[in-house]
Order: structure tokens, then C-alpha cells, then sequence
């Protein structure tokens, strides 16, 4: 457990859409979200279509969600062809962009450098960034979990720091082996990480910092498992995949978050 009591950071919850989805379902899921959204009063919606489909779902959906894009170039404008840069994206009024995803270091071979690199330059063009971090089930299994994990945090706190506020930066732990899988992380394993990464936050760059700092889960997170991950007191929201591209699904893990918050946070913080 945290030795930071209080939770009362502005809960989180991210919809990455990966390359999933052709215009016509793409469509429906914003309909879909559109019609099935009741107001949110204390979370942060975003979701994170493909590049192809970012202008068409800022124009569809409701104002209550925002837009992020999952990835951003490693070079800023130039001669990189195929590459869109973060300069670009802002410029188009998009507020964030997701990092360092695991498919993108898995697949695109992208170190934690090159993520820090691209985390500086979406921060210096005004963007605020997710940043996902975890193990690989092979680095569990080997009792590296704590390691990698805080080695992969170090390079995105560490670019953070140089460039930018803690204010815009999201950390989302996604352990590999819990993505796309079914598989989700127990509510104390996941906890386990998030309170390990708030310690090394206070520890390294401040007790302010870390106490401020959103951390959110990503790995299989469904209706069925919502309530029970953020309970935990070291976790702040959640980044979505597969229960993303179901409109009723999204809404109910996040009107779950809502009610949660209310009823355990925002009351308290009354008091
Ligand atoms: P999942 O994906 O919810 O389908 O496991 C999460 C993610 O990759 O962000």
C-alpha cells in the first residue's frame, strides 16, 4: 500500500482504439457514445481513434470526450516521410497522445530513448501525454517486474522533468501479459505497481508530485472488473482497449469510476 492516504486526483479513463475499425463502425461507436453518455462531472474521457480517423471522431463526438492519438513521430517536422509529428497534431487541436505503448515497443522495436524523445517533443508542442509502461510475462515470471517497470518510468519521469509539467503527463501501467488477453491484473497486483511507481515518484522527484500524479491501469479492463481495479488506492482511472470499441461498455466502466469517485472522494473531499 501507498503511504500517500489521499485520492483525490481527477479520475482517468482512456479509450485506445488501436487500428481497429473501418468508418462505417467507427461511426456507430460514436453514436453509440454519443446517445449512452450521460454527463460525467469528475473524469477525464479520452479516446485514441487511428491518425486516419482523428478529425472525423473530434467532429462526431460529444464535447465531453476529448481526442488523443496513439502515437507520435520521433522527429518533429520534416522531411520523415510516412511520420506525423506532434508539431502537426497539436496544430489540429488534439490534446493528447499515448506513448510508449507496448505494441509500439514490442512491434516497432521502440526503446525507452526513443519513447523519451517523442515524450519531450509532444510536451514542448503542447500536448499532454499517456505514457505506458509494464512487464512482459517472461520478466514477471523472472521477478524483473520491479525493475523494468521503475527502469521504464525513470526514462518518462526523467523527459518529463526536462521538458515539461507533471500536470501533462498520465502514467498508465499495462502489463503485456494482460493485454488484449482476458487476462487482467488482480486489483492487488495492480496495485502493487502503482503504489511502487508513486513511492519511486515521491522518492525521485518530489511528495507533491507523486501525490498529484495519475497513474491508471490498462489490461483487460471490462465492466466486470472496473469498480474493484479502482477501488485500489493507487489507481486513478484506466486505459482501455477491447471494451473501448463497445460504446456500452466504455460508458459503464465509466459512469463506474464516476459513481466510485463520488461516492469514496468527492464526498470525503467535502468534509
Ligand atoms: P485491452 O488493451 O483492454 O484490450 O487489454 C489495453 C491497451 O492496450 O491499452
Amino acid at each position: 500500500m501507498s503511504d500517500i492516504p489521499t485520492k483525490r486526483r481527477a479520475p482517468f479513463i482512456g479509450g485506445n482504439w488501436k487500428s481497429k475499425g473501418i468508418r462505417k463502425e467507427i461511426t456507430q461507436l460514436c453514436a453509440g457514445l454519443n446517445d449512452g453518455a450521460a454527463p460525467v462531472q469528475y473524469l477525464d474521457v479520452v479516446v485514441a481513434p487511428s491518425f486516419l480517423h482523428l478529425g472525423y471522431v473530434a467532429e462526431k463526438l460529444k464535447r465531453s470526450f476529448e481526442i488523443s492519438a496513439q502515437d507520435c513521430s520521433q522527429f518533429n517536422l520534416g522531411a520523415f516521410t510516412g511520420d506525423l509529428s506532434a508539431t502537426a497534431i497539436r496544430d489540429f487541436g488534439i490534446n493528447w497522445v499515448i506513448l510508449g505503448h507496448s505494441e509500439r515497443r514490442n512491434y516497432h522495436k521502440e526503446s525507452d530513448e526513443v519513447v523519451a524523445g517523442k515524450i519531450k517533443l509532444a510536451l514542448k508542442a503542447g500536448l499532454r501525454v499517456i505514457a505506458c509502461f509494464g512487464e512482459k510475462l517472461e520478466e514477471r515470471k523472472a521477478g524483473t517486474t520491479e525493475q523494468v517497470v521503475l527502469r521504464q518510468v525513470k526514462a518518462i519521469c526523467d523527459a518529463v522533468q526536462a521538458t515539461g509539467s507533471f500536470w501533462n503527463l498520465v502514467l498508465a501501467y499495462e502489463p503485456v501479459w494482460a493485454i488484449g488477453t482476458g487476462l487482467a491484473a488482480t486489483k492487488e497486483q495492480a496495485q502493487e505497481v502503482h503504489a511502487l511507481v508513486r513511492k519511486y515518484i515521491a522518492a525521485n522527484y518530489g511528495a507533491r508530485t507523486a501525490a498529484k500524479q495519475r497513474i491508471i491501469y490498462g489490461g483487460s479492463v471490462k465492466p466486470k472488473n472496473a469498480t474493484a481495479l479502482y477501488k485500489q488506492p493507487d489507481i486513478d482511472g484506466f486505459l482501455v482497449g477491447g471494451a473501448s470499441l463497445k460504446a456500452e461498455q466504455f460508458l459503464s466502466i465509466m459512469s463506474q469510476v464516476e459513481d466510485q469517485f463520488i461516492a469514496a472522494d468527492a464526498i470525503k473531499a467535502k468534509l
